[in-house]
């Protein structure tokens, strides 16, 4: 089974993103029932439709029975993800005899990819809408009440849903996604999201800065920026990122680039941490690293997927780096932020890679030692430039072996990681009761690590707590909240 991997945590394709079911207010009128799967763009998107579909006088529901409608935000970056929507579609197929007026919905990456094959050839579904045709939703939906299906996934050129106001569905009430880019023009050979996220745009910043301070205003404490690179956010009055060159000097001599975004999100909301995914090491200039050290609010932590340690694979896979540039950043990183933290995403296998390239991806691990990782096999996606050009010519039992050891690697450096912050003090935000226990907390530390600890009675979630940490395993820190 493919497994991702977040320090020694173990997590089955099927709950990546842990497919969350989520829930808002109630309301009066039709009810809403919608759950995400893979990233956390997919995770924010969810939050943008049910704010468009609010406004229809749908209300969210946990409970699948009660729903008029039943939407599924999917995931398309391996075959696995896609597997596990058509079964999920197939079992709300079934929900279907019992109440026939249900209405099902395909929206995200699968819609885009598989488009009308989901209404015609597998007539699973009523809806099919991509991940730039949410606006369209109420148009669509009342095409499905005449009987009709409905189809819209048309990308676009503008659309960043700047002006929603997403409803917030997550469980906790402290952390929200704020999303800065769509799309992404960056062609790594083995992705799909270039095809089904379009070409990339950014928001007007204004925009994002008023909706951090919204979040603010309503108790939440951390914001994550999201984007599929959000080091190559630019802001020229709006448009395509490669349409840049073509705008009028003006406007190029006041375009806001990401560490510009940073700095403006920072200082208007300076008592609240900010938190940034994905960053790509081709993009990532040092003028972040400086807004990342000389701003409290901004976490030390950086999502810095590598994909494998070997220059030749990096070049087959198109991701505009070498193993010496990426290791030259990360010494950058560490010179400019000393206690930053480095996750990164691996892939195991790719076309063409020899147990000379497998040893350079854990020789560069070594190098690193990341905090966490997510962790694949290579999964040959249709139509990408692998898919097209490249033969899938590594057997599947070595591309697990190779996986297993990366992933026990990831999990000693996790272990190593961890072990080196007891002793110390750490600020950690309140998230909410910890898994196992109503009497801990949990919550994270500024590097992004899981703390958990005893609750005193005098803290609620929200609450920036000064904890020791005494203990640890590989994903979790153990500690205990500092009173004096
Ligand atoms: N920039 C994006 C990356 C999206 S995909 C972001 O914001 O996260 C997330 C990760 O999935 C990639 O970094 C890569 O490690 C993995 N991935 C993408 N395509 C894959 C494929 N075809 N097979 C296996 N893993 C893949
Ligand atoms: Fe995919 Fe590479 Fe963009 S992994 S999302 S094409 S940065």
């Amino acid at each position: 089974m493919e497994q991702y991997h977040s320090g020694n945590k173990v997590i089955d394709e099927t709950m990546q993103g842990s497919a969350t079911v989520v829930e808002a207010p109630e309301n009066e009128g039709k009810k809403l029932y919608i759950e995400s799967y893979g990233c956390q763009m997919n995770f924010a998107d969810s939050e943008v439709v049910a704010s468009i579909l609010g406004e229809q006088g749908y209300a969210t529901t946990r409970n699948l029975e009660e729903a008029d409608l039943v939407l599924l935000n999917t995931c398309s970056i391996r075959d696995k993800a896609e597997q596990t929507v058509r079964k999920r579609l197939k079992a709300f197929h079934k929900v279907k005899d019992d109440h026939p007026k249900l209405k099902i919905g395909v929206l995200g990456c699968m819609a885009e990819r598989v488009k009308d094959k989901l209404l015609d050839e597998e007539k699973l579904v009523d809806l099919v809408v991509g991940p730039d045709a949410y606006r369209d939703l109420p148009n669509l939906l009342e095409e499905v009440e005449t009987g009709q299906k409905a189809v819209n996934v048309i990308l676009s050129k503008e659309e960043t849903y700047a002006d929603v106001n997403p409803v917030r569905l997550g469980q906790n009430k402290v952390t929200a996604f704020v999303s800065i880019t769509r799309g992404c023009d960056n062609m790594c050979t083995f992705c799909v999201v270039p095809f089904t996220r379009g070409r990339e745009r950014s928001r007007n910043p204004q925009t994002i800065v008023e909706e951090c301070i919204g979040l603010y205003n309503n108790g939440y404490r951390e914001v994550t920026l999201l984007g599929q690179n959000v080091d190559s956010y630019l802001w020229y009055g709006g448009g395509l990122k490669k349409d840049f060159e073509k705008a009028s000097e003006t406007a190029k001599a006041s375009a806001v680039y990401f560490a510009d975004l940073l700095k403006m999100v920072a200082k208007a909301v300076p008592n609240m941490r900010i938190r940034f995914s994905t960053s790509n090491p081709q993009d990532m200039k040092d003028d972040v690293l400086h807004a990342i050290a000389d701003h409290e609010n901004i976490c030390n932590y950086i999502h810095l997927p590598v994909q494998s340690g070997s220059s030749s694979m990096l070049k087959a896979m198109n991701r505009g780096h070498t193993r010496e540039e990426y290791i030259a950043l990360i010494d950058r990183i560490r010179n400019i932020i000393p206690d930053c933290a480095i996750s990164h995403d691996m892939i195991s296998g790719f076309p063409g890679e020899t147990e000379d390239d497998h040893r350079d991806t854990l020789s560069l691990m070594d190098y690193v030692k990341y905090n966490f990782g997510y962790m694949f096999i290579y999964s040959e996606r249709p139509n990408t430039f692998a898919a097209r050009k490249l033969e899938d010519d590594v057997p599947h039992e070595v591309k697990n072996r190779r996986l297993q050891e990366i992933i026990e690697k990831q999990g000693k450096h996790s272990l190593d990681r961890n072990k080196a912050r007891i002793g110390m003090v750490d600020v950690i935000l309140i998230e909410g009761n910890s898994k196992r226990s109503d009497a801990q907390w949990c919550g994270r530390n500024d590097q992004n690590t899981m703390v958990v600890f005893d609750k005193t009675g005098n803290e609620q979630p929200g609450d920036f707590v000064k904890v020791r940490i005494n203990d640890c395993t590989s994903a979790t820190l153990l500690g205990t909240i500092q009173t004096a």
